[in-house]
C-alpha cells in the first residue's frame, strides 16, 4: 500500500473510533447531534460552584425560570429591572449557550400592582405593548426564542380567564384568541429576528387541549400571524405516559411549519419525608425521559429539549406539591447523574449528526 492509502485507512479507523466514543456530557452529545438541550435556571444559584459547573458542562441552552417574568422585571410599577435576566444572559454568553425567553403574557406570576391595579382595557393594552416591546428590544440578539404567550387555555381547550383576555382584557374580550394574536404581532414588531412560541401544559399528547392548540396555530399560520413554534411544557406526574401520542402531536404541529420545543420537562415521583424516591420509580422515570427525547429527536422540527431545572436540590415540584412529590430531574440533590440522565444521553447519542434550525 502507498503512504496515502495507509493514511486513508488510518483516518477511517480514527473517525469510526471517535463516533463510538461515548459522549462525556449531555451537551457534548447534543452538540454532536445538532440539537439544543437546555434547562431553566435561577440566577441566584449561579454563584454555587457545583450548580454553575454542571450547568455549563451539560447544557447548550438556558431559560430563566422566573427572572424574565413580569413579577421580576416589573416588580415595581416604575422602571424595568433587567438585572436578574441579564445575569443569566451574561452566564450563557460566557459559556457559549443560547437563551430562551420566558414569558411575556401570562395570567400568573404578575406583580400585585398590575393584578390589583383596576386598569381599563386601554391602559392594559398600552402596558402590555410597552412591556413586550421594551423587554424584547432589551434582549434582541441575545434571546433567540420567546414564549410570547403562556398557558392561555384550560384543560378543555377553552380560553382561560385572564387580565389580558377578559378581566378586563386589552380590549379584545369575547374575540377568542385575538388577544394572543395581538401579542404575537407586537412581539414580531419588537424583534423580527426572534422565534415566537406559544407555550402550554397538558397538551403534549393527543387530547382535547392539544386539538385546540393545533387549531389555533393552524389558523394563525394560515392568516400570517407571526408564530414560529409551540412549546410543550411536559410537567409529567404519571408513569404511564404514552410517548407515541406525544410523537403524533409533534408530527401534526411541525407539519404546520412550526418548530416544537420541549420546554419544561420534569417527571415528578412520590417521595418520602427526606425527598427520596423509590428505585423502581427512578428506573421507570428514566424510560419516560428516554421516550420523550426519542419522540422529539425523531422529528427534525423538534429542535430543543429543556428540563425545568436540572438538580433535585432546586426544583419547583417540592413546594408546588407541598413536599409530597419530587426527584423529578436528571441530577440528584448532590448533582449526581440519575438513570434519567443516562437514558437522555443514550438517546441523544444515537442521533446522527443533524443540521437543523435549532443551532
Ligand atoms: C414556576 C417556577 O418554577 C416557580 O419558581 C415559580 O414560583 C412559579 O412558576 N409553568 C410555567 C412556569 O410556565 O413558568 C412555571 O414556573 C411552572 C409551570
Amino acid at each position: 500500500m502507498r503512504f496515502c492509502d495507509w493514511l486513508r485507512v488510518a483516518l477511517v479507523l480514527f473517525a469510526s473510533l471517535v463516533a463510538r466514543c461515548p459522549a462525556q456530557s449531555l451537551r457534548q452529545a447534543a452538540d454532536h447531534a445538532g440539537v439544543l438541550v437546555g434547562t431553566a435556571v435561577r440566577p441566584g444559584l449561579l454563584s454555587e460552584a457545583a450548580y454553575s459547573a454542571t450547568l455549563a458542562r451539560e447544557f447548550n441552552l438556558v431559560e430563566p425560570e422566573d427572572a424574565m417574568k413580569w413579577w421580576t422585571v416589573r416588580h415595581e410599577a416604575g422602571p424595568f429591572d433587567f438585572r436578574a435576566g441579564d445575569d443569566i444572559v451574561r452566564f450563557a454568553q460566557a459559556h457559549g449557550m443560547k437563551v430562551r425567553g420566558h414569558c411575556l403574557v401570562w395570567d400568573h406570576n404578575n406583580p400585585d400592582w398590575l393584578a390589583q391595579g383596576h386598569f381599563t382595557p386601554a391602559q392594559l393594552s398600552q402596558l402590555l405593548q410597552e412591556h413586550i416591546t421594551t423587554v424584547m428590544k432589551h434582549y434582541a440578539g441575545q434571546v433567540f426564542a420567546w414564549d410570547v404567550v403562556n398557558e392561555a387555555l384550560d384543560e378543555n381547550g377553552h380560553l382561560k380567564d385572564s387580565p389580558w383576555y377578559n378581566q378586563p382584557g386589552i380590549g379584545l374580550a369575547e374575540k377568542g384568541p385575538a388577544y394572543i394574536e395581538q401579542a404575537f404581532r407586537w412581539a414580531h414588531e419588537a424583534d423580527p429576528h426572534a422565534l415566537l412560541f406559544y407555550n402550554e401544559n397538558q397538551g403534549e399528547g393527543l387530547n382535547i387541549k392539544s386539538d385546540a392548540i393545533y387549531a389555533m396555530v393552524k389558523d394563525f399560520r394560515h392568516r400570517g400571524v407571526p408564530i414560529d413554534g409551540v412549546g410543550l411544557q411536559m410537567h409529567i406526574s404519571r408513569l404511564d405516559l404514552d410517548t407515541s401520542s406525544v410523537a403524533a402531536n409533534i408530527a401534526r404541529l411541525t407539519a404546520l411549519g412550526v418548530q416544537v420545543h420541549i420546554t419544561e420537562l420534569d417527571i415528578s415521583l412520590p417521595v418520602d419525608a427526606s425527598g427520596v424516591a423509590g428505585k423502581d420509580d427512578l428506573l421507570h422515570q428514566a424510560e419516560i425521559y428516554r421516550g420523550i427525547v426519542r419522540a422529539c429527536l425523531q422529528n427534525p422540527g423538534c429542535t430543543a429539549i429543556q428540563t425545568w431545572g436540572f438538580t433535585d436540590k432546586y426544583s419547583w415540584i417540592g413546594s408546588h406539591s407541598h413536599g409530597t412529590r419530587g426527584a423529578a430531574l436528571p441530577f440528584d440533590r448532590a448533582y449526581k447523574p440519575k438513570p434519567a440522565y443516562d437514558t437522555m444521553i443514550e438517546e441523544i447519542s444515537r442521533k446522527p449528526l443533524r443540521v437543523g434550525p435549532g443551532l
